[in-house]
This record gives C-alpha cells, structure tokens and sequence, in this order.
C-alpha cells in the first residue's frame, strides 16, 4: 500500500492543486492532502476552513483524505506512514526552493521519505493562492483560477 503526502499552504486551493491532488490519487494507493498550520504566517482562511474547503472539491475521490498538521513534514509523514511527499512544479522558478526543501526532508527523515514532483498541468502554470488573493482583493474575476464555492468564500472575505 503505497500512501503519499500532499502539502501545503492551500490558502486558497486552486484548479492547479486540484489537478495535482487528481493525478497523484491516481498514482498512490491512498493520498492525504495536508494542510499546513503555520501560526508564524497570517492566512486569508483559517486551517479549518481550508480543509473544510478541500474537503468539498475533493470529497469525492475515495482514497484522498484531508488533514492539516503543525510542525515538521516529516515527523507527520512518519507518524502516518508516508514515505513519499507530493509537490507540484510550475517552472523553473520553483525549482530550487522545491530541490532544497526536498533535500532537507530526506536528510531529516534519515533517507526514508522522498519527493515525488507532479508537473503542473500547462493551463495553470501561471497559477498560485497568492495571485488568487490579490486578483481577488481587487474585485476581479478568479472563475478560471478557483472553483465556484471556493471563489464565493474568497469574495467573502474581501467584503
Ligand atoms: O504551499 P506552500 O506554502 O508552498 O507549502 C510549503 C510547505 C507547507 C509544504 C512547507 O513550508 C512545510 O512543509 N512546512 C512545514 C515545516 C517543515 O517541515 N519544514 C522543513 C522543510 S524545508
């Protein structure tokens, strides 16, 4: 059985998690979406909303299920018995921030825990929360970055 570990901020989650959340349910036996609680960082949603939010988009894949963690990756990739994490690539301007955080989780995890990196679909290349955010904050329309009911939420909180 081979469980793999998707996380990250997802402040909002956009089309382009989507599809990668689609094609690695599609590659691992079970898959867990894992939002990040980062107390440090200030968000737009709550944990909670956030994975209440994922929860609805993705409810219906059964071998996709939604958390959020605090702390270190790897400690919640070992205590759930991960030992491959999932990360999208945009381009290349992801790249060595993705390559460093990878290198470190598997020096911390003594070896045991790899990435595996999905490249985004070409339609949202582009895409990320933040630009969600900012389009979003200014009134403009984000139908093509996120889903409907993530989108009325967004709106929501720039009221
Ligand atoms: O969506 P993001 O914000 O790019 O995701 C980044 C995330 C949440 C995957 C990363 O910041 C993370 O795992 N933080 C938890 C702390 C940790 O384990 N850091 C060591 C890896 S460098």
């Amino acid at each position: 059985m081979k469980t793999a570990l998707y996380p990250g901020s997802f402040d909002p989650i956009t089309y382009g998690h989507i599809d990668v959340i689609k094609r690695a349910a599609n590659i691992f036996d079970k898959l867990t979406v894992a939002v990040l609680n980062n107390r440090s960082k200030s968000s737009l949603f709550s944990v909670d909303e956030r994975v209440k939010m994922i929860e609805e988009i993705v409810g219906d894949l059964e071998n996709v299920t939604v958390v959020s963690y605090e702390g270190l990756l790897v400690d919640y990739a070992r205590e759930m018995g991960a030992n491959v994490i999932i990360r999208g690539l945009r381009a290349v301007t992801d790249f060595e921030y993705e390559l460093q955080m990878s290198q470190t989780n598997r020096k911390l995890s003594d070896d045991e825990v790899d990435t595996v990196f999905l490249n985004t679909d070409l339609r949202y290349a582009y895409l990320s929360s933040s630009t969600v955010r900012e389009v979003a904050s200014f009134g403009g329309d984000i139908s093509k970055f996120v889903p409907k009911e993530v989108a009325i939420k967004v709106y929501d909180k720039y009221k």
